[in-house]
């Protein structure tokens, strides 16, 4: 069978983006990304929450840190970027001459819809004297309004690095933002938005569970409220939860994040038992509709029309370009 006519797809892809577009069902999408990435000289970066495919087809797979650090040193003329808006985003702001390309640009985020930028301007006039850190979940307008930009791997050491007198608004997670008062012993001003998928856990659920499997921990990523982590044995990132499956001695964990991550634990650690946390309700689930809105099909297109491609305001871009590169930099400091 043909691949798709070029001349039809393109004008398609003019007309509704790649809603009615598929890729020849007999290609074998594995072997064409690899070779789209070497004529192309594009670099795929993928997030942990992806779908095994993507992770599996991916030159990168990380958390939200090691994806804006691999995007910041490549070498690549085109970042295909299989995450969320907010995560390529970052990479066109740190790569601004580049190419910068999502597979669904319709994947955004809900904790950085918690915080629009007009809202944000206001709440952050009423507290003059304070330094704004913003979770890297949140769009460049947020960015660009904000100090110093952190994540899950790093927010504890940069709140750390400010001297103690320093008064701070965090924004946009108030569940991390929390968990960040409590390590750090540090008062600060709470942007109150939160992530839908870290919110969904059940503590009731997660109790049975443990009554189940007795020798199954919890681990938690510290975008969850505060009873689930009260529960939780170790909270991290996703790569410090990866990280510390991999090091820990049990042999059966309760994964409280998104279950993508699930597929490189298995991967890295294949005689352990690693069960999704259950979610309070019997329908949702605790899948990122975001991050699983890329599928491998719609990569291979992204990657073979390249399109869609994040486009950025310039000045807008200049502004959050400062924060993120001082994350990067306090977070090189400290070897993260
Ligand atoms: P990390 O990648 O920092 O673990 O954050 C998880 C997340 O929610 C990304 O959207
Ligand atoms: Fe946003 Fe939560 Fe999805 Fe991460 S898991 S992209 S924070 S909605």
């Amino acid at each position: 069978m043909k691949d798709i006519n070029i001349g039809s797809a393109i004008s398609d892809l003019k007309k509704f983006g790649f809603l009615n577009i598929e890729p020849n069902p007999d290609l074998d999408l594995f072997s064409e990304i690899e070779k789209l990435k070497k004529e192309k000289n594009a670099v795929l970066l993928a997030h942990y929450y992806q779908e095994p495919d993507i992770q599996d087809v991916a030159d990168y797979i990380g958390d939200s840190l090691g994806l804006a650090q691999e995007a910041e040193k490549t070498n690549a003329e085109i970042i295909v970027f299989a995450g969320v808006h907010f995560m390529a985003e970052t990479a066109k702001i740190l790569n601004p001459q580049k190419k910068v390309l999502l597979p669904d640009l319709n994947a955004g985020c809900s904790l950085a819809d918690s915080a629009p930028a007009d809202l944000f301007k206001k709440f952050k006039e009423r507290y003059p004297d304070y330094l704004v850190i913003s979770y890297i979940n949140c769009s460049a307008e947020i960015k660009a309004l904000s100090d110093i930009i952190c994540t899950s791997s790093n927010a504890q050491k940069i709140i750390e690095s400010l001297p103690a007198e320093q008064k701070i608004i965090f924004a946009p997670d108030k569940n991390l933002g929390a968990y960040l008062m409590k390590k750090t012993g540090r008062d600060m001003v709470l942007w109150n938005g939160a992530c839908m998928v870290h919110e969904i856990f059940s503590q009731e659920k997660i109790a049975k569970l443990k009554v189940r499997h007795p020798n199954a921990k919890l681990i938690a990523h510290p975008e969850c409220e505060e009873h689930i982590l009260r529960m939780a044995e170790y909270i991290g990132s996703t790569t410090g939860l990866l990280k510390y499956t991999e090091t820990d001695s049990s042999k059966e964990y309760i994964v409280a994040t998104e279950t993508g991550i699930l597929h490189q634990m298995q991967i890295s650690s294949p005689e352990k038992t690693f069960i999704p946390a259950p979610p309070d309700n019997n329908c949702a689930c605790n899948d990122c509709p975001h991050m699983k809105l890329n599928t491998l099909e719609k990569l291979y297109l992204c990657m073979k029309y390249e399109m869609p491609e994040i486009t950025m305001d310039a000045e807008i871009l200049k502004a959050a370009k400062k924060p993120i590169e001082r994350m990067l930099s306090i977070s090189k400091q400290y070897g993260l």
